[in-house]
Order: C-alpha cells, then sequence, then structure tokens
C-alpha cells in the first residue's frame, strides 16, 4: 500500500520518538546555563548600539552573494581588521560557522584528499567532507599517537588535512594543538582548528589556544565564530592570502549564498574589542568554571576531562540526563540535554556552560542543586 507524504513524514518522526531523540523548540526558563553567550556579550549595549547604527546606516542587507554584488568596503575593512588582530595574511568573512566548516572542508575535500578527523568534530566538519569527498581517517578523540597512525599510513600525492577543534563544544576538553601542529609539520599536512569555543574565553586577550600556545606559524587555517563567546553572528576563517584567496573561489558556502548583513560585520568587530578590552570577563568565566568543576568532581560526578567553561555531566542514557534537566529545571536552572547523534549513545549527559554574565551565587546554587540530584539516585 502507497503511504501519503504525511504518513511517511510521521513514521520518521515517531520513529525518532520512540528512540527518545525526537527534539521540539522551547525557550530557556530560569537561569540559562545552556547558551554559549560565555563573556556575557549578547546584550551588551556598545556592540547592540554599533550594530544599530550600522544598520542604519548602511541597510537591513548586503544584496547578494560577495561575488555578486555583495561585497562593500565594511566587509574588506572587518576582515582586514580581524587579520591583524589574529596575526594572519588574511581573512575572509562566513555567515555563520556551520557555513564556513561546509565550505571549508568541502573546498579542501577532493577525490585525492585524505581528512584526518577527530571522532568528537563538530557536525559541520563531517557534513564538510560528505558535500567533498575523499578519504576519511577517524583518529581516537585527542590523541596524537592515534593520529600519527593514521597519518604513517596514508598514501597520497594529495592533501593530507588534519581539522580539530581547540574546545570540544560536548566535552569542553582542550586538544594538543601543539602536537598536532609538529604532526602536521612531519607529514606535510595542512592543520585546521576550529576555534569556536576556545575564541574569545583562552588566549592573551581571548585570542583563541592558537595564540595562547603561540602556534599562529603553525596552523595553516582557523575559524572564529563570532555568535558564541562574542556574543553576535557569523564567523570568519583565518590563513595565508592563498588558501583565503582559494576558498573565495572554492568554498560554495560562500559563493553561493547571500552575504551577512553589514550590521552583523560591525558587530563582530566591536564584539572583538570590548571582549579584548574586558579582560575581567574572561577572568569571571574561567574562574567560576574552576569553581564549579572542582565542586562537583569533589562529590565525586563525572564532568568527563572538562578544563573549561563547558562542563559536561555524564549520566549515560538519554532517560537519566532528561531526568536529572527537569530536576534542575524545577530549581530554576537550564542546562542543555545533550543526547545521541550529537554524542555516543550511552554517552548522554547534561551540558553546563558557564558565562561571565552569571552570578557566582548561581553558579555554587547550581552546583549544589546537582550534587544533591546525584547523590539522591
Ligand atoms: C565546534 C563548532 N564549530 C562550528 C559551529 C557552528 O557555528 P555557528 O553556530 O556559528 O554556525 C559550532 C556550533 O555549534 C561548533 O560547536
Amino acid at each position: 500500500m502507497q503511504h501519503s507524504l504525511e504518513e511517511i513524514i510521521e513514521g520518521k518522526l515517531a520513529e525518532k520518538q520512540k528512540q527518545g531523540l525526537l527534539r521540539s523548540l522551547s525557550q530557556p526558563q530560569g537561569i540559562d546555563f545552556s547558551n554559549n553567550d560565555y563573556l556575557g556579550l549578547a546584550n551588551h549595549f556598545e556592540i547592540a548600539k554599533a550594530a544599530a547604527d550600522a544598520y542604519v546606516k548602511y541597510g537591513a542587507g548586503s544584496k547578494g552573494s560577495r561575488l555578486l554584488g555583495g561585497n562593500n568596503q565594511i566587509f574588506e575593512e572587518t576582515e582586514k581588521w580581524l587579520a591583524k588582530w589574529k596575526g594572519t595574511e588574511a581573512a575572509l568573512i562566513f555567515n555563520c560557522g556551520y557555513s564556513a566548516n561546509l565550505g571549508v572542508i568541502s573546498a579542501l575535500c577532493d577525490s585525492e584528499t585524505h581528512l584526518f578527523f577527530d571522532k568528537l568534530n563538530h557536525a559541520s566538519i563531517i557534513d564538510g567532507y560528505a558535500m567533498g569527498g575523499g578519504k576519511l581517517h577517524r583518529f581516537t578523540h585527542n590523541s596524537p599517537a592515534d593520529l600519527e597512525k593514521a597519518l604513517q599510513k596514508a598514501d597520497t600525492d594529495g592533501l593530507k588535512l588534519i581539522a580539530v577543534e581547540a574546545v570540544y563544544s560536548m566535552d569542553g576538553d582542550i586538544a594538543p594543538l601543539k602536537e598536532y601542529a609538529d604532526l602536521a609539520e612531519k607529514y606535510g599536512a595542512m592543520l585546521y582548528v576550529d576555534e569556536a569555543h576556545s575564541d574569545g574565553v583562552l588566549g592573551p586577550g581571548g585570542k583563541g589556544l592558537i595564540a595562547e600556545l603561540g602556534l599562529e606559524k603553525k596552523v595553516h587555517l582557523s575559524l572564529t565564530t563570532f555568535g558564541k563567546a562574542y556574543g553576535t553572528m557569523g564567523a570568519c576563517v583565518f590563513g595565508s592570502k592563498l588558501l583565503i584567496d582559494y576558498l573565495i573561489n572554492s568554498a560554495r558556502s560562500f559563493i553561493y549564498s547571500t552575504a551577512i548583513s553589514p550590521g552583523a560585520v560591525v558587530a563582530m568587530q566591536k564584539a572583538v574589542e570590548v571582549s579584548t578590552r574586558d579582560n575581567f570577563r574572561r577572568d569571571s568565566v574561567l574562574k567560576m568554571s574552576a569553581d564549579f568543576r572542582r565542586k562537583i568532581t569533589e562529590a565525586g560526578i563525572d564532568c568527563m576531562q572538562s578544563e573549561t567553561q563547558i562542563v559536561p555531566v555524564l549520566l549515560g542514557t538519554v532517560e537519566r540526563a532528561q531526568k536529572c534537566k527537569e530536576f534542575l529545571l524545577e530549581k530554576g536552572f537550564c542546562t542543555a540535554c545533550i543526547r545521541p547523534p550529537t554524542v555516543p549513545k550511552g554517552m548522554a549527559r547534561l551540558r553546563i556552560n558557564i558565562s561571565a554574565g552569571h552570578k557566582e551565587k548561581d553558579v555554587s546554587n547550581l552546583a549544589e542543586a546537582l550534587i544533591f540530584y546525584i547523590h539522591s539516585l
């Protein structure tokens, strides 16, 4: 019997529901520990005002792709400014981090490319590979030894591309970037680092993990997103002029998409200026995160290898994670329940993101509520 379109789609949704994986939209309630506004900049007056003024001055839209009528001096000046800030030759603004990863990875991956991919990399990186192609080597999370084994086996005249994150979005741990940079050099590979969750928080003036480790000359391409610590939106890829020229010519998500609005571009620069100036935000988020992690680990709670403002609480099953989230919500705390396929099966967790916008008291009250709940299981 032929099914109607509705029946086919309902069947797909029912399957997700059966597995406890149905998603739905809801608004955060209570004190929000689920968003990525790590520096508390999303409601910052100076940034919002700079964006609002730019919207009035330059209009609401960019009118086209950068290659077809959408380019203007705001983009070019901001890219120059951002490249100088990061210490690279060139920079290219993308509409968001997802689109940047899709564009960069697909542009670099063709049938000759070997992509070396940390197993916990973000979906946007694997989606870029799916769009491009080549041979995929998935190496054990944060394991330079496993990466090296894969590099030794790779036999190609094409590009070897290592793609990693600086701080992992669901685990809050930090990548061994120095070791990766050494391996990239040793095996003639290109190193791409996604700094979505490290920029703004780590490094001098929040310039990220690459800057913290002094690896600017060893990383070939990196990504900053502005929708997280910088509290705005959009993304920027940093690298040599050669690589940025290549992306302008090959990154499909850049070429075939209307550019982000000039107001959002102005907000990017202003957010970096405010973040660089306001060191107290970084100090505060890092201190509150360290206190929170210490408190809950001392109480026997597994927050995995987290070393940052992203603190996972490993609960295993989706049901356990969901129940814990519900309990905390009753106590006035909004946390994110992270389930497969975002994390591997059996590794469901709450993800608690600490922000400079939180009060110390809120963070310690959350720790106490969490400890109480876990101990009562
Ligand atoms: C590691 C990583 N890269 C890229 C992205 C995508 O960035 P954006 O939200 O700007 O699209 C995310 C967002 O979740 C991320 O966690």
